[in-house]
């Protein structure tokens, strides 16, 4: 096993990691999401044929997530973020803030922000991204340019996922890849860690369960991430790549 000299490290977070803070996982058995059919509250169309409903629907979850607080996955996260001497990019699918309320910074929210509404470009809009922390008024004019096409700011089905060359330029660079809490089956999120591989990266998921990529880690650390995450950041950063080397051997 060759020598590992880690630097850069990207992690990808799910709706995993929010969910011991009382946040939903979108495959549940039920298959909603928060009682909603995600092709009803979760595409351009389903917001073409009815605003308001997908509004209520993110104004709902929006009012719920100023009583969410970060659990010890999202603390530990923000703890690596800081004290990790080389290169760190945390890229998450979800649209709450529990990452930045927990400490982190420049995170990557390639599916979009909750606490966010954007002036609709498909509707003429000019794209600005304003900060909101209330129900949407679908009177609010736009800051920019005055229109009154504020939508949220939230990737739907069907859209192109945020910062994605960002992203792809982390990821060319990463020594080790980190996942924690995602199903791997929505694309391009899940396809993260081939890209890492690829790279050279050393890859390593955290789930309840192996994940659909399974396949493509060196390592999995599987059981509740409020647990196994700060224990591994604990690890990381007093022992460097000799305890990744450990790791993925004993995997
Ligand atoms: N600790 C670690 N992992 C957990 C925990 C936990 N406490 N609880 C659940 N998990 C794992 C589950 O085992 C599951 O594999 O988190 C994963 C959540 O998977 P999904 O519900 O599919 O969520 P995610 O992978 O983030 O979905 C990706 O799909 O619906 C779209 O845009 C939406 O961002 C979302 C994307």
């Amino acid at each position: 096993m060759k020598q590992l000299n880690i630097k850069n490290i990207v992690v990808l977070t799910g709706a995993g990691i929010s969910a011991e803070s009382g946040i939903p996982v979108f495959r549940s058995e039920t298959g909603l999401w928060e009682n909603h059919r995600v092709e009803d509250v979760c595409t351009p169309e389903a917001y073409d044929r009815n605003p308001a409903l997908v509004r209520n629907f993110y104004d709902g979850m929006r009012v719920k997530l100023a009583n969410i607080k970060p659990n010890p996955a999202h603390l530990a996260l923000a703890r690596l973020g800081r004290e990790w001497k080389g290169g760190y990019t945390l890229v998450t699918q979800n649209i709450d803030n529990l990452h930045e309320q927990a400490g982190s910074e420049n995170v990557i929210h390639m599916h979009g922000e909750l606490m966010k509404i954007r002036c609709y470009e498909d509707y003429g809009g000019c794209g600005t991204v304003v900060e909101t922390d209330r129900p949407q008024d679908p009177e609010q004019p736009c800051p920019n340019c005055g229109k009154k096409l504020l939508r949220p700011h939230i990737v739907w089905f069907g859209e192109m996922p945020l910062d994605m060359d960002l992203i792809s330029e982390r990821l060319s660079k990463s020594d080790l890849f980190i996942s924690i809490g995602t199903s791997g089956v929505v694309y391009p999120a899940a396809g993260f860690v081939r890209s890492a591989k690829f790279a050279g990266a050393v890859t390593v998921e955290f789930n309840l369960e192996p994940s659909a990529t399974k396949g493509y880690f060196d390592a999995g650390v599987y059981g509740k991430a409020g647990t196994t995450l700060p224990d591994f950041v604990d690890r990381l950063l007093s022992r460097g790549s000799e305890y990744i080397s450990e790791l993925i051997r004993g995997a």
